[in-house]
């Protein structure tokens, strides 16, 4: 230490410059901190990062072994500085330290404390002229604070990486903040699913919402039935776009993900702490599997994987007993590879126009006693597939719901729906995914439902982030998302949600549909920096917020993504 004050003073009044001229690290970093203290006054409260400085951590700890050397690896990538391991060394420059959480005041108890989902992912980041010091209750707080510390780098210079004095305090403000991508209309190899997980993972995230079937394209490996994924996977041709004119190319286009590769996303994500919701879309979106088993549609047939965009009349009948054997088949297997506490059923966009015609559906209303409520509003909102208000068939919908939520109880999980599942009524532990809009997760809310925030105005990626079109490569253009959209986002408004309701809003989530998206390159460009923006939605407390403070900071996230290859729209709006 004392060389490197010596060091940096000799260099500076050598060179007479100010500190700002010097690179130091920066530590308003996206998402910004709960609290960033910066107690540097001059170069004599700078920690300097050098080659050989050690990382010490608990190396009974597995987590904190791989987290040590996750810091080891993007202190060494990304700011070419070598670190080495040195677990159990109170000497080291870097500590990484799990401490147990204090009773609150005046409670003295030897019982443990129990922490909140936020509490567990708080840390604390230190600089002194010890050291570096990252600090927490759970491994997961650790896997943050050393995110902290990689963003927080600067550019190497002679002396290593100048760090200030700094005292960081950090927690979420949601415990769900989710990013989707849609593997059904394109698919994607696990090379560039485990690279999006790195992504999530930079910008705190949490949760990755994988969409793994559509009506284009059947991606998920169900042993019992091999035949699903084999044929369902593949479609005959694609439509080019713009998609009015039915014009296509032809070319077969398909791919699925088996179990084994499954297993391994579920491994690569949750040790950067995320949980992956996988999604099997149903009762609609399903004409990848009635491709498969023509007997579970209305009509019987034949279907083919959908070669076009768009919401396909052709679902699964809702009367026939075959489609709830084959629902719990698929769910049991999907259960059995993803231990996620939450399971995504669909349920978005299922017309009803078979059903109204279909006897096996008409009788099974009659069999469970389903009244005409269709002139009954329903709360939340409702459009395309969900138009007919308690219509028999959305009960029927729900009633499908009813027994794949029992099926998934039965596993100790819960089910996720789109925001259409509001219906025909929520069955008893739903949460509501809304994205068509924010009315439905509002009505959810105050059902006492848990909720995700997913409104397509604020948070469809699949949008153009810029107003001219042409700068983009094509997407889904019917209207913007650009970053200040996006970040201006505020789920718990509240006059529409009492302080109680609003604890029900676990959280928020960015979606990437991927109909105009087919390769990783593009979908990294939807992504990025919009993530940084979202990643602020879901983070950060709403008085800490500012756009233009957020715009400032994005060049140093940005030099990062350079650093590690990322393909992002250079321009924000
Ligand atoms: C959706 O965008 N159809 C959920
Ligand atoms: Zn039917």
């Amino acid at each position: 230490m004392k060389r490197l004050l010596f060091t940096v003073c000799c260099l500076l009044s050598a060179v007479c410059v100010s500190a700002d001229e010097v690179t130091a690290a920066k530590y308003d970093i996206i998402p910004l901190p709960k609290e960033v203290k910066v107690m540097c006054t001059g170069f004599d409260q700078m920690f300097a990062i050098e080659d050989g400085n050690g990382i010490s951590y608990d190396a009974s700890n597995a987590e904190c072994t791989r987290i040590a050397q996750f810091l080891q690896e993007w202190v060494k990538e990304e700011a070419d500085v070598k670190l080495q391991l040195t677990p159990d060394d109170k000497n080291a420059q870097i500590k990484l330290r799990l401490v147990s959480p204090a009773a609150p005041k005046g409670k003295k108890s030897k019982k443990p404390v129990t922490l909140t989902d936020q509490q567990k992912e708080n840390y604390t980041m230190k600089v002194t002229e010890k050291g570096i010091e990252l600090t927490a209750f759970e491994p997961v707080g650790l896997f943050r604070a050393a995110q902290t510390l990689r963003k927080s780098l600067p550019e190497k210079n002679g002396l290593g990486l100048i760090m200030p004095f700094v005292e960081i305090t950090d927690q979420p403000r949601f415990t769900y903040r989710g990013v989707l991508l849609d593997c059904g209309r394109h698919f994607f190899s696990v090379e560039f699913i485990k690279q999006f997980l790195d992504v999530m993972a930079l910008h705190g995230c949490n949760q990755f919402h994988w969409h793994l079937t559509e009506d284009q394209g059947w991606r998920f490996e169900v042993k019992a039935l091999p035949d699903l994924a084999k044929k369902g996977s593949v479609r005959e041709k694609s439509i080019i776009a713009p998609s009015k004119v039915r014009l296509y190319d032809n070319i077969p286009y398909g791919g699925y993900y088996t179990q084994e590769e499954c297993r391994e996303v579920v491994k690569y994500a949750a040790e950067r702490y995320i949980n992956v919701v996988p999604e099997i879309d149903m009762p609609g979106h399903m004409q990848s599997a009635l491709h498969v088993f023509p007997n579970l549609g209305c009509t019987g047939g034949p279907y083919q994987v959908a070669p076009h965009w768009g919401v396909m009349r052709e679902v699964l009948c809702g009367g026939n007993p075959e489609t709830l054997t084959f629902l719990k088949t698929v769910f049991g297997e999907l259960c059995d590879v993803f231990p996620s506490p939450y399971i995504h059923i669909g349920g978005d966009e299922c017309p009803k126009e078979r059903w109204k015609k279909c006897p096996k559906c008409q009788a099974k209303i009659q069999e469970l006693g389903l009244t005409d409520e269709s002139k009954v509003a329903v709360e939340g909102g409702d459009n395309r597939g969900s138009q007919d208000g308690r219509s028999p068939e959305n009960k029927l919908q729900s009633y499908i719901n009813h027994e794949i939520e029992q099926f998934l109880a039965s596993r100790g999980r819960s089910l996720i729906g789109w925001d259409e599942i509001l219906a025909g009524g929520l069955t008893e532990d739903a949460i509501v995914m809304s994205w068509r809009g924010t009315k439905g997760g509002v009505a959810a809310a105050k059902q006492k439902h848990r909720v995700i925030m997913s409104p397509n105005v604020y948070a469809y990626i699949d949008h153009p982030q810029l107003k001219d079109y042409s700068k983009s490569p094509r997407t889904t253009d019917s209207y913007v998302v650009s970053c200040s959209k996006m970040y201006s986002f505020e789920p718990l408004v509240p006059e529409e949600l009492t302080e109680e309701e609003g604890d029900c809003i676990l959280g928020v989530q960015a979606n990437l549909w991927t109909e105009h998206v087919a390769y990783p390159e593009h979908a990294l460009y939807q992504l990025l920096p919009r993530l940084a923006s979202m990643s602020e939605v879901q983070w950060c407390a709403p008085e800490q917020k500012d756009f233009e403070n957020w715009k400032k900071r994005l060049p140093q996230l940005e030099r990062l993504y350079d650093k590690l290859g990322y393909v992002y729209c250079r321009e924000v709006e």
